[in-house]
């Protein structure tokens, strides 16, 4: 199982690049099984989710290449199969994107129903209950999604939950659908919009993505297409968070500060210099500890769920008492344990972390356990003293790109350890 060292110390200093959104990326993928024709992708971020995806493409006989720069060229000519294995969509839940694109073009998809994981039960009733109203016939049985459809037909759809991936799987299958679909109660998510972008540049009719009503006229094809993935804004704010937890100085090339208001604007409440231009922030705590601040996930553009854990690591070593409330999954806590063991003083009430801060944390093995838990002990471990094992870190290797590498450049003692 492999492992990360990391030694506490002083205050970050440096700057980073951010990568490519890993759940823009995603769906995108995915996008390309629209079309008969070439979608290149750039700015891909090098993620173990982006090879399961490429993959799982594979397997319905995309071909795929990628370049020196890791740009993925997808071409979903003839497509073989239209089957997504359990032992893919086990490992991905984001395997579910490709329901929506393989009912679209082919008229068949059996993908298999994705578990639950670590931070709740993830549902996809509001994706099927979707594309049932677009027409296609859902069967839901022994572990597998089985659907059938000629061509979707335009609707109006309102999902009763804010789902990001119910909003770009419903919008992908609407692309290529007869008539004009609505989606109400839409995902604002900037993933959503760049996947919108992306489907504009292989011809699709859409408009509101970005708001609450997305507008998609049908069309009978799509065309090729090339395509830079927007930033991702939950490693900046990764990043960013470590360079206000060691009270040091951070910048983020080659992001976007409007991915992340809500971020920013707590960022400069726990007392953090936020500096910004069109493709960078930087943030510089002076030497000074953060003050704790109060957090309420929400749809975007309200503060991710995405960052929720690393603003729990953020406060335990903050001045004051934070909390930290979750309100879009049911079970996301699960990196407080681990910072507890670090001598975190949290408490739970029901959906609330109340985090009382420290001024230093002390190192103790941990386990990671989710991809942005695994991120917030990394984090955490940065401000403690001694050095911190995280184990069980393939979480993270699936969504932030060389991290150690990363984290080094911004002067923290990390290291991999293949144990
Ligand atoms: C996306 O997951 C992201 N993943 C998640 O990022 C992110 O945390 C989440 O959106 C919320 O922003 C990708 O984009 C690949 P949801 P998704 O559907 O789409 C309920 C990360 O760390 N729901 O918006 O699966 C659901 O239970 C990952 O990068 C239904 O009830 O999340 C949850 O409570 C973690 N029925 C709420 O909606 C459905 O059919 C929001 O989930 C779908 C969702």
């Amino acid at each position: 199982m492999k492992k990360l060292a990391i030694t506490g110390g002083g205050p970050l200093d440096g700057e980073v690049r951010a990568s490519g959104a890993k759940n823009a990326t995603l769906p995108i993928l995915c996008a390309a099984l629209l079309s008969d024709q070439p979608l290149d992708i750039s700015n891909v971020p090098h993620l173990e989710d982006v090879t399961t995806t490429n993959r799982l493409l594979g397997q319905l006989g995309a071909d795929i290449t990628i370049d020196e720069k890791y740009g993925v060229h997808v071409h979903a000519q003839n497509l073989t199969s239209h089957e997504a294995p359990y032992e893919l969509v086990k490992t991905m839940r984001a395997s579910i994107l490709v329901l929506g694109p393989l009912l679209a073009r082919h008229g068949a998809a059996r993908v298999a129903l994705p578990g639950g994981c670590a931070i709740g039960a993830r549902p996809v009733d509001i994706h099927i209950a979707g594309l049932r109203k677009m027409g296609a016939t859902i069967d839901v049985e022994a572990g597998f999604i089985d659907a059938k459809a000629g061509r979707l037909q335009g609707t109006r759809i309102v999902m009763e939950t804010v789902t990001v991936t119910g909003t770009e799987n419903l919008m992908m299958a609407a692309t290529l659908a007869q008539g004009e679909t609505v989606l109400e109660n839409a995902a604002r998510e900037p993933e959503v919009v760049d996947l919108a972008d992306c489907l504009r540049a292989m011809g699709a009719q859409i408009e509101g993505d970005g708001t609450t009503t997305i507008r998609i006229q049908g069309v009978d094809a799509l065309h090729a297409a090339k395509h830079r993935v927007v930033p991702d804004r939950i490693e900046t704010g990764t990043f960013l968070v470590a360079g206000v937890l060691t009270q040091g100085r951070v910048k983020v090339r080659d992001t976007r500060p409007s991915l992340l208001d809500a971020v920013l604007g707590k960022l400069e409440t726990a007392g953090a210099e936020v500096s910004t231009g069109d493709d960078w922030i930087e943030v510089n705590m002076h030497g000074q500890r953060p003050r704790a601040v109060s957090v309420h996930t929400a749809p975007h553009p309200a503060f991710p769920t995405d960052m929720q854990a690393q603003f729990c690591a953020l406060n335990a070593v903050a001045d004051g008492v934070g909390t930290v409330t979750e309100n879009v999954f049911e079970n996301r806590f699960m990196h407080v344990p681990e910072l507890q063991r670090m001598g975190a003083d949290i408490s739970l009430e029901g959906n609330t972390a109340i985090v009382r801060g420290q001024p230093r944390l002390k190192s103790a093995p941990v386990m990671a356990t989710d991809l942005r838990a695994s991120a917030s002990l990394v984090i955490a471990a940065l401000a403690a003293d001694g050095e911190t094992v995280v184990d069980r870190i393939y979480h993270i290797d699936r969504g932030y790109e060389c991290i150690e590498e990363k984290l080094a450049q911004l002067g923290a003692k990390i290291r991999r350890l293949n144990a």
